[in-house]
Order: structure tokens, then C-alpha cells, then sequence
């Protein structure tokens, strides 16, 4: 499996806006949009499909051209509450794409994930490329749910993109051993996630911050 944190100042700095407890929720939704624009571009890396055109130019020349494939849209899966925000810049990023929405919420003392909403297709191809957007993945039940329902449809795990602001060592070990051909997009990763499931210094929780 392959976490991957960009070294750039940019998705360091909209980090920083989001850890701070003084950051309002208007500027926490624009900074976690911010930085979701910043990791889906990282994520869609060797990974977006793109297919070899000519265009025409102003000056009447032919230019070779390469464009995103628009006979394979990635099939984005945010996870409500706070994994839409991470994509409300992503139309400006993925020029082809389909929304799947499905929502969790944890119970606060078990700490289990459970269901609310899912509106993922019932059945999906081995091919179909999937970006699953989480600020958090802290104990980690939430997103293997996740993925074990679009896996379960027909879809390869090989075949998902998980972008996360921030995710804790409990939901890497789970999601290692469950799926090793996962690769993850995110800003840190943070230390630890306390007794109460929140991930350690983290971000707080991201859907009440977003949401109020
Ligand atoms: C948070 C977060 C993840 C989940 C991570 O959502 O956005 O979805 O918890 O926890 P886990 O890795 O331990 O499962 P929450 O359940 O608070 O819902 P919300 O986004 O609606 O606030």
C-alpha cells in the first residue's frame, strides 16, 4: 500500500489553517477545499486515462494533444459529511467524473461506522477508477466499509484513490493488511487517535467544523 504526502508549502499551509481552533467554518470548508484540490490533482497522477488528439490552434496549426479520457470518468466516492467538501473544487481538477454519495457516522462510544446512505450502483467493473475523498481516517472502520462495498460490487481494490487530510497509524494497519494495492493521497499523517476515536493533534472533527 502507498501513503503518499506531498512536500509542498501550499497543501502545508491550508493544513495549518485546518488544525488551528481558532479557524472559523466558512475559511475551515475553503481550506478543506482548498487542499482537496491540491490531493486530487497529486492522486490523479499515473491514474487519470487519457487518450492522444490533434487540435486545432489560433494560428491554424495541428497540435498533438492529450485530454482525459472522456469514455472513462473516475467514479468519485465522497464520504458524507465532511468528504464533500474535500471535493467541491474537483470539477475544476477532473474534467470527467460521476458522484457516488455515501454516508457514515461513527457511533461516539463503539466507535462502529454504520450506513445511512449509499448510492453506489449495485453492480461496478473490474476497470471503473475510483477517488474516495475522507478528511479523516482514524480508527479506520469507516473507510475499509467503504471499500469493502465498492469491492464487493466487482471493482479492484487496485483501482481506488483514497485523498484524506489527515489519517492516524490505526486505519493504515487495517487498510494495509485488507488491501495492499491501495494508494493513499493525504496531507499527514498524524500520530495517534485517543480514546475517544479523534485523531491526535488532528483537525478536531471535521464534519461538525465544516458544518457547525
Ligand atoms: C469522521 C470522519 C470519517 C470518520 C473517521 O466522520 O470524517 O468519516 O469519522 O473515523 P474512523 O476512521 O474511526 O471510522 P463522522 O462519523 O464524524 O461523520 P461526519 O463527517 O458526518 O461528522
Amino acid at each position: 500500500m502507498l501513503v503518499y504526502s506531498p512536500p509542498h508549502p501550499l497543501i502545508k499551509h491550508w493544513l495549518a489553517i485546518l488544525r488551528s481552533n481558532f479557524t472559523p467554518p466558512p475559511m475551515f470548508r475553503s481550506a478543506t477545499a482548498e487542499l482537496g484540490r491540491l490531493l486530487i490533482y497529486e492522486a490523479m497522477r499515473e491514474f487519470q486515462p487519457t487518450v492522444e488528439q490533434q487540435v486545432e490552434t489560433p494560428l491554424g496549426a495541428i497540435a498533438d494533444a492529450t485530454i482525459c479520457d472522456p469514455d472513462q470518468p473516475i467514479k468519485v466516492v465522497p464520504i458524507l459529511r465532511a468528504g464533500l467538501v474535500l471535493l467541491e473544487q474537483a470539477q475544476q481538477v477532473l474534467p470527467f467524473h460521476q458522484t457516488y454519495h455515501v454516508g457514515y457516522v461513527r457511533d461516539p462510544t463503539t466507535l462502529k461506522a454504520t450506513a445511512y446512505l449509499n448510492k453506489l450502483p449495485p453492480v461496478l467493473s473490474p476497470t471503473d477508477l475510483f477517488l474516495i475523498t475522507d478528511p479523516m481516517l482514524a480508527t479506520g472502520g469507516t473507510i475499509v466499509q467503504v471499500i469493502e462495498d465498492i469491492v464487493s460490487r466487482g471493482a479492484r481494490a487496485e483501482n481506488i484513490r483514497v485523498v484524506a487530510v489527515v489519517v492516524a497509524p490505526p486505519a493504515l494497519k487495517k487498510l494495509a493488511d485488507k488491501f495492499p494495492g491501495l494508494k493513499i493521497y493525504t496531507a499527514m499523517i498524524d500520530e495517534q487517535v485517543d480514546e475517544r476515536g479523534y485523531i491526535v493533534p488532528g483537525l478536531g472533527d471535521a464534519g461538525d467544523r465544516a458544518y457547525g
